[in-house]
């Protein structure tokens, strides 16, 4: 059975995640979405939120987990027995970093092997980061995220105006 792990900040699940996901599920007998947990990074959502909301969006979707996980992705690819990092590749920006990441992983360990699907070409400049200063500024990003998602970034957004 192939087992591919999606990891990522996911703060929040975007439109383009969604894409990688529906595709990553065609393409693999499982998929595993994998929230990083990193005390470094300031977030909107916590990390048990947005494991909520993953799992929320994609209720019914195949054989698919959605989790978390700390430390090195290709100790957690070990502990879930999994061999395949998938991620996806939106414009040319996208690829040194995410060469660099594979090499990085490579190296780490060598029987773990990067997949990379391209985000659909309708959400190609989204990034969560882009969605989440957009939707601060009061831009409207609905057709961007998921429903769901939207709602509750705007709950969020509201909460944390002013703090
Ligand atoms: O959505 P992101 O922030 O681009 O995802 C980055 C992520 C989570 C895939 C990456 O930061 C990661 O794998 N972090 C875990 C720590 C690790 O294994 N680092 C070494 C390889 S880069």
């Amino acid at each position: 059975m192939s087992v591919a792990i999606y990891p990522g900040s996911f703060d929040p699940m975007t439109n383009g995640h969604l894409s990688i996901i529906k595709s990553g599920l065609v393409v693999f007998d499982k998929l595993i979405v994998a929230v990083l947990r990193n005390p470094r990074k300031e977030a909107l959502f916590t990390v048990e939120e947005r494991v909520e909301m993953i799992t929320e969006e994609l209720q019914g979707a195949g054989n698919l987990e959605v989790d978390s996980f700390d430390g090195l992705l290709v100790d957690y690819c070990k502990r879930k027995n999994a061999r395949v990092v998938l991620r996806g590749l939106r414009a040319v920006a996208d690829f040194e970093y995410e060469l660099q990441m594979a090499n990085m992983n490579r190296h780490l360990n060598t029987q773990v092997e990067t997949v990379f699907l391209m985000a659909n070409d309708a959400y190609f400049y989204v990034s969560s980061n882009i969605v989440k200063e957009a939707a601060r500024l009061g831009g409207d990003v609905d057709r961007l995220v998921p429903p769901g998602i939207a709602r509750r970034m705007k709950a969020k957004l509201a909460a944390t105006k002013g703090t």
